[in-house]
Order: C-alpha cells, then structure tokens, then sequence
C-alpha cells in the first residue's frame, strides 16, 4: 500500500527556533501531508553551517526543531523525520551531483548573491553549492513533491533542471522531477511585520511559534503603519497590506471581511488590528509551545525518533545511490 503513495520530502534549516515564515510556508503543509503520502521531513543541518557554524549552536538548534516538529503535529507514525547528518548517504549523492552543477548558475542563483551582499566575508563553497545539497536531499529519495515557501522556488527548480540533466546525460529515467506543494495555490512569502518583504532569520524580524504572549505582542504592536487611510477605498500601503496578509493567514475570514470594512470606511484603529493579530497567532502557536517544553525535555523520545527516522531515510536514499553509481560507471572489478 505505501508503495503506491507519492513521495514527498522537504526540510527546515537547524538555526534557533522556527518562526511563522516557516510554519505559514513549510511545516503546516508539512502536517497535512502526513496523511496521504509517504514523507519524509528533515531538519538541514548541513545546510544551517554555511551561515551558522558554531558548534555550540548546532545541537540545541536541531534539537528544538524536531520538537518544534513533533509539537506541531508531526507523528513519526506517519512521516518518517530525520536528521539530515544521520544520513551520510546524502554527502555522496551531493558529490555526484556536483559533477553536473555548473559553476556560472550557481553564482546567479538570488540566494546565492542575496548571502553575498549581506556577508561578503564568509562566501564559503558551501553556500555557493547550497541548491546542489538541497537537490541531492530531494532526488535521493526521488520525491514527487516538495512543499516549500517561494523563496525556495528558485531551489527547487535547479533540483529539476540537475534530474533532467542527469537523466538526459546517462540516458537513465533515474531521477524523478519533483514539483513544489502547497495546500492551496502558490507558494507563499509571509512579510515581516516591520514593512520588510519576508519574515527571516537574516531580516530580523521574526515572530517564532516559541515566543510567549508577551513577546508576540509587543513584537505585533511594533508593526509599522502609517497615516492611511485618509479617505475612502484609497489604495493600500505595504506594510498595511503585510498587517492584512498576517490577518488572512491567522484570522477567519468574517473577521478578516470586518477589519477590511473598517479600511475602506476609514474607520480602522490599527492598535486593534494588531490585537487581532496577535491574539489570532496565539490561538495558533500556543498549543505548540505547550507541547514543546514537553517534547523538548525528553531525550529518550527524541532519539528515538531521528533513529527510526534516519534508518527509513537511508533505507529509501541507498536504493537511488546504488543505482547512480552504477549508472556514472562505478563497478567491481
Ligand atoms: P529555511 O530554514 O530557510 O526555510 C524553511 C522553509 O520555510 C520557508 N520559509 C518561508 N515561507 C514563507 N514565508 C517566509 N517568510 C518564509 N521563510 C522561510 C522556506 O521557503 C522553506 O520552505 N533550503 C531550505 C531547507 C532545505 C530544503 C531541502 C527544503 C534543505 N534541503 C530540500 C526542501 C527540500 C530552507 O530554505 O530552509
């Protein structure tokens, strides 16, 4: 039966705690997609060195992100959740990819030259070959679908264009071209509440799904407005619409409808939007803080999980390897 279900893989970077970026765009799909495929999710720490690489962060990070996982809904009886240095199958498969990454698209990708002009001291290689490591993490397991925010489209693309290079290379149908996933319509980018296109990590701007009430709040409060609107169906701000957009991801839609009345009557106040909003994230990461302390706490647990789930993960990546060696010429003698 598990056989016939598709595939589907994605992971989060181990630096700190998740934030509502990252659950909006990736984890809450990640949940719903337990259900009817196969999955595998994983926390990328490889990936989280290129930025991040100071030993004593790394472990707690990866630590309360599988919390942060399995507090959110995720049940390792369903989806198989791993730890991306658990599977060193992955470090081989991104060294035979590599082969066919070229360097000249590497250095376009937006990424790529975003991490530059914000740190030009620690452009490693590792950043530049950071979509050739999130393509291996996918097509070792010849995922169908991929559910990520729009920052990572551009990733997965090159993931695409990596399998039907390979193929074509080697006259193979080896490696599957895995599509993005989203519950509903496109990938999304939730804005920072600071008038910043995205929430993230690099912005600074992030409500994370750990911060207690008071945090949330005063973080909400500090959102930028401004002195619109000054008269009636007048055209939206930016920030203004980041502070809607906020109010359509946590809200329901009667009283999304009722705060957008209120816009276009002028009558708005904004400090009870953001009360709004704030109350409305509540509803949301306050259960998932609760069961995290919890999860968190319990060492055992946790194990136990990364094994089973690292043990699924290189089960599914040795069948993809053994056939890609094989297929590149590496034999016995
Ligand atoms: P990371 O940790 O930067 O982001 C993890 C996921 O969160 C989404 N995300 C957002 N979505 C909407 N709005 C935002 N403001 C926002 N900020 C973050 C990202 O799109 C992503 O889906 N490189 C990946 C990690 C990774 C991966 C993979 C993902 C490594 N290998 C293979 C999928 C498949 C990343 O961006 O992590």
């Amino acid at each position: 039966m598990d056989n016939e279900k598709k595939i589907v893989l994605s992971g989060i970077r181990s630096t700190g705690h998740l934030h509502l970026g990252n659950y909006y765009g990736a984890l809450r799909n990640f949940v719903e997609m337990q259900n009817d495929y196969k999955c595998f999710f994983f926390i990328a720490d490889y990936h989280s060195l290129t930025t991040q690489p100071d030993p004593a962060l790394l472990n707690p990070s990866v630590r309360s992100i599988l919390a942060e996982y399995l507090a959110a809904g995720l049940d390792p009886d369903k989806a198989n959740i791993y730890i991306q240095s658990d599977v060193p199958e992955t470090c081989e498969f991104y060294t035979l990819l590599n082969m066919h990454a070229y360097v000249g698209e590497l250095e376009k990708t937006v990424s790529f030259k975003d991490k530059v002009r914000k740190n030009p001291n620690n452009v490693n290689a590792g950043l530049l070959t950071y979509p050739v490591l999130m393509a291996a993490d996918i097509l070792q397991h010849r995922a169908d679908f991929v559910p990520v925010g729009k920052d990572q489209v551009q990733h997965l693309e090159m993931a695409r264009n990596y399998a039907v290079r390979f193929n074509h290379f080697y006259h193979t149908d080896l490696l599957k071209e895995p599509r993005p996933f989203v519950a509903q319509g496109e990938p999304i980018k939730v804005p920072g509440l600071d008038g910043s296109g995205k929430m993230g990590k690099s912005e600074g701007n992030c409500i994370y799904i750990n911060d207690d009430d008071k945090t949330v709040i005063k973080k909400v409060k500090k959102a930028v407005t401004d002195m619109t609107p000054t008269e009636q169906n007048s055209p939206m701000s930016d920030p203004i619409k980041n502070l809607f957009y906020f109010l359509q991801l946590v809200s329901t839609q009667e009283i999304y409808d009722q705060y957008l009345a209120a816009w276009n009557d002028c009558s708005i106040r904004y400090g009870d939007l953001k009360m709004q909003i704030a109350t409305d994230i509540l509803k949301v990461t306050t259960p998932i803080r609760e069961r995290y302390n919890e999860i968190y706490a319990d060492s055992d647990y946790l194990n136990k999980v990364a094994a089973q789930g690292a043990e699924a993960a290189r089960e599914s990546c040795r069948k993809t390897l053994k056939a890609m060696r094989e297929i590149m010429g590496f034999k016995h003698f």
